[in-house]
């Protein structure tokens, strides 16, 4: 059935953002509506304000936001905390003003505190320090949330609109990022995993003892979840938030040992040398896993395996790979 709701994913060349886009294409949306980052900068007021009153969407994606590792986040602050508080802002008011009545805005895990060896809650968001090194990062997306619920409290009632969170895990999948040195767990293994196979080298080294624990969820699984949430219904939604913890976590609901998700990659990859973790190199928090049980009592659960996802992931790496060699 074709659908014509008015959709804007802010940030559709994003690996989430073209996730949603694919995903909301195959259930039969038509009407989707995307601006690349060159047509319009979102930290530009009067670009966002001018976009938004010619085009009045229906429902908005805010997937756009600049993203990087630790490395990026360290050299950029300002960029970090400037350029996202500011795609927040346009995004969020220029949405109210034109009267778009449901939005998505995602988030991310670093907006809770560093909290060793638990299991993370929608509600530690604010009850301790996050991490230093991406703090600027993590306080813009905190400042998305409250955003949201704010305008929520405010014109929620008089407007009819309702604005939405979701933070997500760590994600993987086509489209990620394999820059040298802002790529995450996943896509950085898979690179080096592919160059030790193609140079036949006998060992790859790991950092870290490989016993911590992180959880990913295949980047389709996101979009499914953002396009549930999205599309919940509003008394389902408030049974389970509070108009001041209004955000979601989206996780896979468990996690996997970095050893295990290293010999994972290698299968996927094809390469039999030896897997060596380097000892002297920090391992990071023991465990960071999200407790995902609201977005599970609300209806939705993930369906991609994280074996399944490692080889999707691989073959898109190979496909771009090959296409550019070609
Ligand atoms: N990837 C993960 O593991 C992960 C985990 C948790 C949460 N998230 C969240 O999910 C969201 C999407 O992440 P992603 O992985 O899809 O990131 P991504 O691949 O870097 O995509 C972000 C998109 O936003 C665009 N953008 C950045 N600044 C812009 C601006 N000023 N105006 C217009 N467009 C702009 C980028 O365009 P250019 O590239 O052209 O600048 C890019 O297309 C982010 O909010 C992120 O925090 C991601």
């Amino acid at each position: 059935m074709i659908k014509k709701t008015k959709i804007y994913v802010a940030g559709h060349q994003g690996m989430v953002g073209s996730a949603i886009v694919r995903k909301l294409k195959s259930i039969g949306y038509n009407n989707i509506l995307t601006r690349s980052h060159d047509e319009l900068d979102l930290t530009n007021q009067t670009q966002v304000q001018k976009f938004f009153a010619a085009e009045k969407p229906d429902q908005v994606y805010l997937c756009a936001a600049k993203v990087g590792g630790i490395h990026a986040n360290n050299t950029f602050p300002a960029e970090f905390i400037y350029d996202n508080l500011m795609i927040e802002s346009n995004v969020i008011h220029n949405a109210w003003k034109v009267g778009v009545k449901k939005l998505l805005f995602l988030g991310s895990s670093c907006i809770y505190p560093k909290l060793p060896d638990q299991i993370i809650k929608e509600n530690a968001m604010l009850s301790g320090q996050v991490e230093s090194t991406n703090e600027p990062y993590a306080i813009a997306k905190i400042a998305g949330i409250k955003l949201c619920e704010s305008y929520n409290r405010q014109y929620g009632e008089s407007h009819k609109i309702d604005y939405r969170s979701v933070m997500p895990t760590n994600l993987f999948g086509i489209g990620d990022n394999y820059h040298p040195e802002n790529s995450h767990v996943i896509p950085g293994l898979i690179q080096r995993f592919y160059r030790a196979k193609i140079s036949k080298d006998p060992f790859v080294s790991v950092w870290g003892t490989g016993s911590v624990s992180r959880e990913f969820l295949y980047v389709d699984d996101m979009a499914d979840a953002s396009i549930f949430v999205m599309n919940l219904d509003h008394k389902i939604y408030k049974e389970h938030t509070d108009p001041m913890v209004g955000h979601v976590n989206v996780g896979f609901g468990s996690d996997v040992t970095i050893k295990d998700l290293a010999k994972l990659v290698s299968n996927v990859v094809g390469y039999d040398g030896e897997i060596v973790f380097d000892t002297s190199k920090p391992d990071g928090t023991p465990k960071k896993l999200l407790d995902s049980s609201k977005i599970k009592l609300m209806g939705w659960n993930p369906s991609i395996s994280l074996e399944d996802g490692l080889k999707l992931t691989y073959q898109d790496y190979e496909n771009n790979n090959k296409s550019l060699r070609s």
